[in-house]
């Protein structure tokens, strides 16, 4: 049987662990993008443009740009709101810009090709579907 004393340290003992394992004040990352659009610093409705100009509309029904209805590839909406890029990639600002430069480097299975794109660019459609919510 142990002291009085003992089971007393081992529950102050086991409510700091309790303490550090709820992480009091550690800032978790968010599940989604959702706000950070801007910490790109592009040109949202460049990047609008951009879509439309690159075609993206062939393969994807996107909201806001114009173009026929495809589902070769998933329509893009809620993208502030995913909490995964292409199923694989934690949708972050940065993530979402990887992905657009080379999503076969990403994924080497994915369906979407390689669009040839400059950093300049996929900042600016990035950020463009970071306002979609
Ligand atoms: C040839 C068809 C094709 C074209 C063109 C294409 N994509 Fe894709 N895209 C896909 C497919 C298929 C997927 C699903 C990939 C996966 O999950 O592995 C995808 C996935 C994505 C994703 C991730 C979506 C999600 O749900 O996580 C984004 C973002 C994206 N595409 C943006 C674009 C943009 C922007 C363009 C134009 C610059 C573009 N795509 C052009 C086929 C295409």
């Amino acid at each position: 049987m142990p002291s009085p004393i003992a089971r007393r340290a081992a529950m102050l003992l086991g409510m700091i662990v309790l303490l550090l394992l709820t992480g009091c004040g550690e800032k978790r990352p968010p599940l989604s993008p959702r706000g950070q659009a801007s910490q790109l610093g592009a040109d949202v409705m460049r990047g609008r443009q951009l879509i439309a100009d690159y075609g993206c509309v062939a393969c994807h029904t996107i909201e806001g740009v114009k173009g026929p209805v495809s589902r070769v590839g998933p329509p893009l909406k809620d993208m502030a709101l995913r909490a995964y890029v292409g199923g694989v990639l934690p949708n972050t600002p940065e993530n979402l810009v990887r992905w657009l430069l080379d999503p076969p480097a990403v994924d080497p299975r994915t369906a979407m090709p390689d669009m040839g794109m400059s950093v300049a660019d996929a900042k600016d459609i990035a950020a463009y579907l970071l306002t979609l919510h």
